[in-house]
C-alpha cells in the first residue's frame, strides 16, 4: 500500500480466528433464504417435464386449479410474455452465463430436457402445492432424447467461444507431431468423468416480494449483482427497481452463480398472485434445473525423453452440454501451464445432449483437467521407471510456458518437498501391489494442484461511529467459506479497531457492488477494496486527530500515528486518545472510507496461479476391491493466508470435494427418458464423516503483492483439484489396476482384476 502508515497495521489477520458468524449459525440465527419470514407469503411448486426431448401437446390444470388453497397455475397459455427478453434474444443477446442463460420461463412448450419446468402451481401454503403440482397432468409429444455420452461423441464440435470471456478455447504452439517423433515413452489414453451434481446443504430457494414496480428477492445466490441483472433485463424493469439479498449461503460452490429458471419464476408467480412468493427447490429438483459438472472425455497424449524431458502433451476435451446452450468445462486449460513443454495442444468440444445446461462446478475445468493430466503424468512416471516427484520437477515451469510470463509467486516446488516430508513419501516402494498392511493393499499416490488467481473490479465502504463500532458494507458473499470472519479481519487490522467491534455486511445490492464470489477470488477482489476502503478511514481518522488543537496528537506526522485497540497515539510518546473521545469532539459524525479496487496492468505482467502438491494413501480389499482414502496431505501455496483456521477449512472441504469426484459422485442419467436415475442424496453419495480421513493441510511460506495489495491468492477451489488424480494414481500403487474412467468404484477396481 502507499500510504506512509500502513506498515504498521494490526495483528488479527493471519490468525486462525473462530468465525464471526459462528455463534449466529450455530444458535440457528443466522437465516437461510427459505426461511426468512415474509406476511402473506405464498408458496410456489415447479411442475417438471417427464420426458427429455419433444413438446407438451396439452396441460390439465383443472383438477390443480379446483383444489382449496389453489392461487394460480401458471402454465405457457396463462404466463404473460416477457417482451423484453423477446427483444433481447431477437436482437441476439443472450448473455453470458452465469448472469445470462437461456431459461424456461413458460414462453413456449418445447421441452429439452427430463424435469424441466413446464408450469408452476402457487398456493396459499407449501402442502397444498405439492398436491397441486402431482395432480396437472401433461400430454407430451415425445421424441427420443439423447443422453448416453458414448453414443453421442461422434458428434461433437469444436467450443469456439472464448473461455471465460478471455481465454481461446484452442491452443498450440511447437509441433506436435515432431515432439512425439523424439519422444522415447509415450502415453496415449481417455480420462472420463462423469456428470455431477452440486449437493450443497442447501438447496436454491428464491422469495420475490413486489412493491408496485419494484421486487425485493432473496435468493440463494453468489451472485446478487448478477441476479438483479438477469431480473431487470428479463422483466423489463430497471436494475434499481430489484434489490437481491443473500445473507447466508449454505454451500455453493458454483451451483448459485447463475439466476436461475426458479428465479425468475418466483419473481413472475409473485407478480401474477399479487403477494410474496417462495418457491424453494427440493433436493430431486437440484438435479437438471440448476446446471452442475458436465460428463467430460480427455484424450490426453504425452510424450516424453527417457530423462523425462516432456516432447509433446496434448490434450482434448469433449464435455457435455444441453440442447440449448453452449457451456464448457475448460479441462485443458491447466494443461496449457502447468509444465515446461515445448510442443503443447489444447482443445475443447461440445457434445450436446437433452440434459439441463451444465454451468460452474467447484474448480470448473481444473478438477476435471487436472485428473486427467496428473493420471497420465503418473502413467509416463511408470513407463520410464521414475519417480513421479522427480517426473514432475524435470518439467517444472520456470515461467509461464504458454505466455512467457513470470509467475507472480510459485512455490510448488516447496509444496512437493513439504508434502512429500509429511506424507513420508520416501517409504512409497514403487511397486505396485507392493505394499501391504493386514489383508488391505496400500497404495500412495501423488498429484499437483493448481488453480488460477484472479480478481475482479469491487467495491466497499468501511464506516467507523463514535460509539467505536465498524461496519464494513461489500455485497459480496459468504457461502460459508468464511467471508464474513476474514472482511473483519482485514478492517480491524486497517482501522486498528478491535475486530469484535466490527460487522460486516454483505449480499444485498443496496450495499457497494462486488463480484460473483467465485473462481476463488472474493478475498483477491472484495478482500482488497475493505482493506482500501478501511485504509481510507483510517487516514481521515488520523488526519482527523493531527490537525486538531484539542486533540493531544495535534501537530504529530501523520506516518507516526499508531491506532491500536481503538486508540490513536503518536509513536514514541505515550499520550492519545480513543478514536470514541476523537469523534465526540467531532459533532459524533461517523468516519466513512470508500473504495473501490480492481486488478491493473499486473495482470500483463505476471502469470499468477496458486499451486500445491496433494498426497494421498489408499486402502483396497483385495477380494471386493473396496477402496477407502486413509491419509491425505495438501501442501499449498496460495499467497498471504488470511486465517489459517477458515483456510484449512477450505482446503480440506476442497480435498473432500475431490475424495467425492475420485470414488462416489456420478449423475446417473436413463437413457431412454432421460430422466436423472439418483436424484437424491441416499443414491447420488457424497463423503460423509466416515469416508474423509484426517487431512494435513501445510502452507507455503507466501505473500503475492503482485496479485493483490493484501496479498493473498484465494483458497476455494484449489484443494479440490488433483485430488481424483491422487487417489487414482493410489489406486494404481495398491493394485496394479488403472481406473481411467470416475468414480472409481469396487466394480471397476473387481473388473481390473485386483
Ligand atoms: Mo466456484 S465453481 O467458481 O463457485
Amino acid at each position: 500500500m502507499t500510504t506512509p502508515n500502513s506498515e504498521r497495521v494490526g495483528d488479527v489477520v493471519g490468525k486462525p480466528i473462530n468465525r464471526v458468524d459462528g455463534k449466529l449459525k450455530v444458535t440457528g440465527a443466522a437465516r437461510y433464504t427459505a426461511e426468512i419470514p415474509v406476511a402473506h407469503l405464498t408458496h410456489a411448486v415447479i411442475v417438471q417435464s417427464q420426458i427429455a426431448r419433444g413438446m407438451v401437446e396439452r396441460l390439465d390444470t383443472s383438477a390443480a386449479e379446483q383444489l382449496d388453497g389453489v392461487l394460480a397455475v401458471m402454465t405457457p397459455d396463462n404466463t404473460p410474455k416477457l417482451e423484453s427478453l423477446a427483444k433481447f434474444a431477437r436482437e441476439g443477446g443472450k448473455g453470458p452465463p452465469p448472469t445470462g442463460r437461456s431459461l424456461s420461463l413458460l414462453q413456449d412448450n418445447l421441452v429439452h430436457y427430463n424435469g424441466q419446468p413446464i408450469a408452476l402451481v402457487i398456493a396459499e401454503n407449501f402442502e397444498v402445492a405439492m398436491h397441486a403440482a402431482s395432480l396437472v397432468r401433461a400430454t407430451y409429444r415425445a421424441d427420443i432424447p439423447v443422453v448416453d455420452m458414448a453414443l453421442a461423441l461422434p458428434s461433437a464440435f469444436p467450443y469456439t467461444q472464448k473461455i471465460f470471456g478471455s481465454l481461446p478455447p484452442q491452443t498450440l504452439r511447437g509441433d506436435i507431431q515432431a515432439g512425439l517423433a523424439a519422444a522415447d515413452a509415450r502415453i496415449d489414453e481417455v480420462y472420463t468423468t462423469p456428470m455431477e451434481t452440486h449437493n450443497p446443504m442447501e438447496m436454491h430457494a428464491t422469495i420475490a416480494a413486489w412493491d408496485g414496480d419494484r421486487v425485493t428477492l432473496w435468493d440463494s445466490t453468489q451472485n446478487v449483482y448478477g441476479v438483479r441483472g438477469v431480473v431487470a433485463r428479463t422483466l423489463g424493469i430497471p436494475p434499481e427497481h430489484v434489490r437481491v439479498l443473500s445473507h447466508f449461503i449454505g454451500g455453493a460452490f458454483g451451483g448459485k452463480g447463475s439466476a436461475w429458471s426458479h428465479v425468475l419464476l418466483a419473481a413472475m408467480a409473485a407478480r401474477q398472485v399479487g403477494r410474496p412468493v417462495k418457491l424453494a427447490l427440493t433436493r430431486r429438483q437440484m438435479f437438471g434445473p440448476v446446471g452442475g459438472r458436465p460428463h467430460t472425455v480427455q484424450y490426453l497424449t504425452l510424450g516424453a525423453k527417457r530423462d523425462g524431458t516432456f516432447t509433446t502433451i496434448r490434450h482434448d476435451t469433449k464435455a457435455s452440454t444441453s440442447t440449448f446452450e453452449d457451456w464448457i468445462e475448460p479441462a485443458g486449460l491447466v494443461t496449457r501451464t502447468l509444465y515446461e513443454c515445448a510442443n503443447v495442444e489444447t482443445n475443447h468440444h461440445l457434445v450436446r445432449l437433452n440434459v439441463g445446461t451444465p454451468t460452474f462446478m467447484r474448480a470448473p475445468g481444473e478438477a476435471s483437467g487436472t485428473f486427467a493430466l496428473e493420471s497420465a503424468i503418473d502413467e509416463l512416471a511408470y513407463a520410464l521407471d521414475m519417480d513421479p516427484i522427480a517426473l514432475r520437477l524435470k518439467n517444472y515451469a520456470d515461467a509461464d510456458p504458454e505466455s512467457g510470463k513470470p509467475w507472480s509467486s510459485k512455490s510448488l516446488e516447496a509444496c512437493y518437498a513439504l508434502g512429500a516430508e509429511r506424507f513420508d513419501w520416501s517409504r512409497r516402494n514403487p511397486k505396485p501391489r507392493s505394499m501391504r498392511e493386514g489383508d488391505w493393499l496400500v497404495g500412495m499416490g501423488m498429484a499437483t494442484a493448481t488453480y488460477p488467481a484472479r480478481r475482479a473490479p469491487a467495491s466497499a465502504e468501511v464506516c467507523i461511529y463514535p460509539d467505536g463500532r465498524v461496519v464494513v458494507k461489500a455485497a459480496s458473499h459468504d457461502l460459508g467459506t468464511g467471508t464474513y470472519t476474514v472482511l473483519a479481519q482485514l478492517a480491524a487490522d486497517a482501522t486498528g479497531m478491535p475486530i469484535q467491534h466490527v460487522t460486516v455486511e454483505l449480499g444485498d445490492t443496496n450495499l457497494p457492488p462486488n463480484p460473483i464470489s467465485a473462481g476463488s477470488m472474493t478475498v483477491a477482489s472484495t478482500g482488497s477494496a475493505v482493506h482500501l476502503a478501511a485504509m481510507a478511514a483510517r487516514n481521515k481518522l488520523v488526519e482527523l486527530a493531527v490537525s486538531d488543537p484539542d486533540s493531544p496528537l495535534h501537530g504529530a506526522r501523520h506516518e507516526d500515528i499508531l491506532i491500536e485497540e481503538g486508540c490513536l497515539t503518536s509513536r514514541g510518546s505515550e499520550c492519545g486518545e480513543s478514536v470514541q473521545t476523537l469523534l465526540a469532539r467531532h459533532g459524533g459524525q461517523a468516519i466513512d472510507g470508500k473504495a473501490e479496487a480492481k486488478p491493473g496492468d499486473e495482470t500483463q505482467q505476471y502469470s499468477m496461479h496458486s499451486f500445491g502438491a496433494v498426497f494421498v494413501e489408499v486402502r483396497v480389499d483385495p477380494d471386493f476391491g473396496t477402496i477407502r482414502v486413509s491419509k491425505v496431505v495438501g501442501a499449498y501455496g496460495v499467497g498471504r493466508v488470511l486465517n489459517p483456521k477458515t483456510a484449512r477449512s477450505q482446503l480440506i472441504g476442497g480435498i473432500t470435494y475431490g475424495i467425492g469426484m475420485a470414488l462416489m459422485e456420478h449423475t446417473v442419467t436413463d437413457p431412454r427418458s432421460g430422466r436423472y436415475v439418483n436424484a437424491d442424496i441416499a443414491e447420488y453419495h457424497i463423503p460423509v464423516h466416515a469416508d474423509v480421513p484426517p487431512m494435513e493441510i501445510l502452507f507455503a511460506d507466501e505473500r503475492d503483492e503482485r496479485v493483490d495489495p493484501i496479498g493473498a491468492k484465494g483458497i476455494g477451489e484449489i484443494g479440490m483439484t488433483g485430488v481424483a488424480a491422487a487417489i487414482a494414481n493410489a489406486a494404481f500403487h495398491a493394485t496394479g489396476a488403472r481406473v481411467r474412467n470416475l468414480p472409481i468404484t469396487l466394480d471397476k477396481l473387481l473388473e481390473s482384476k485386483v
